[in-house]
């Protein structure tokens, strides 16, 4: 049985007329799921992921992802961030494609406030290495934290704690990725909004931790051997293929510029509509 989906049109024309308008209704099919006010449940972590990719699957043309987006693209990516309470990344994601701190956006401003949100989503950096320039501007905000572990270079701890950043161990030899969400639920940031880069996102990927994947296909074909939106060292070992993880097809949407944006949540996950 085939089923025709009719994908639902955003045009990046109506983003700009409708302003507010059109965000919100966007936001609409990007709702997280609900989640009870209080109890075990409130705290629980949802772990959505947003990475764009060309048709032919690469996740960056000329070493960014920004050359992959378009109109429509930032206006989703907009959304995506006016709806998470935190914005997961890893360190070299964040200085490559030039992170800035996330700041309130007016649009949004209702809805978090209903929700009982922060103004704004904190941005949580993942590095091991900690080789993050101590000038990076967001390093030293209150609301910034760098998640890593307890054997990270002793130096760049104490140099980057000296910049005023706010470490978390999670895990001791390596960067567990489960106490990565784990942490984001006990800061009551729940709604995690993981924006790559692909090795943060594969090892979300190989510790089953994806619940949801908005993924932009961007309308081009890129070749070369730009790498793929999710990579983790178990590729390379002969033996070492990861298990199949399902995900259902939740929404797709269309833009007038022929960009892709598609839904995917894990298998027993419930559509959000
Ligand atoms: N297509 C897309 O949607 C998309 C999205 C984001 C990024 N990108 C592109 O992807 C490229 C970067 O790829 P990448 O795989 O290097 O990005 P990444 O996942 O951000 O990894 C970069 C760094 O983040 C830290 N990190 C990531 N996962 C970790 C883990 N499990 N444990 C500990 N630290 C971890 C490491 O920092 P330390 O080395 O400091 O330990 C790592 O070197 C860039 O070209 C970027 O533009 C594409």
């Amino acid at each position: 049985m085939f089923h025709l989906q009719k994908a639902t049109q955003v045009t990046s024309a109506e983003s700009d007329q409708k302003g507010d308008d059109t965000l919100l209704g966007l936001a609409e099919h990007y709702r997280y799921p609900p989640r009870p006010a209080e109890g075990p449940g409130a705290a629980a972590p949802f772990v959505r992921a947003n990475m764009v990719s060309s048709i032919d699957g690469a996740a960056t043309h000329d070493g960014k992802s920004g050359g992959l987006g378009g109109d429509g693209d930032k206006t989703v990516f907009r959304v995506l961030r006016g709806l998470a309470d935190v914005i997961l990344v890893g360190a070299g994601t964040a200085i490559t494609e030039g992170y800035r701190r996330p700041q309130p956006d007016t649009a949004f401003a209702g809805l978090r406030e209903e929700n009982g949100q922060a103004p704004a989503p904190a941005l949580a950096l993942v590095s091991r290495s900690l080789s993050i320039p101590l000038d990076y501007p967001p390093l030293a905000h209150p609301e910034t934290v760098v998640l890593t572990c307890a054997s990270a270079p002793a130096d760049r701890r104490a140099a980057l704690v000296d910049a005023g950043a706010t470490l978390i161990d999670c895990g001791d030899d390596n960067v567990e990725t489960s106490k990565l969400i784990e942490t984001c639920g006990d800061r009551g940031r729940p709604r995690v909004l993981c924006e790559g880069g692909p090795s943060l996102l594969g090892s979300i990927i190989a510790d089953d931790l994806l619940d949801e994947l908005c993924l932009t296909t961007s309308p081009h074909l890129v070749g070369g051997r730009a790498g793929r939106i999710a990579t983790h060292a178990a590729d390379d070992s002969d033996d070492g293929a990861l298990a199949l993880k399902g995900m259902t097809p939740a929404a797709i949407i269309t833009d007038d510029d022929g960009y892709l944006f598609m839904r995917w949540l894990r298998h027993g996950r419930s559509s959000i509509h």
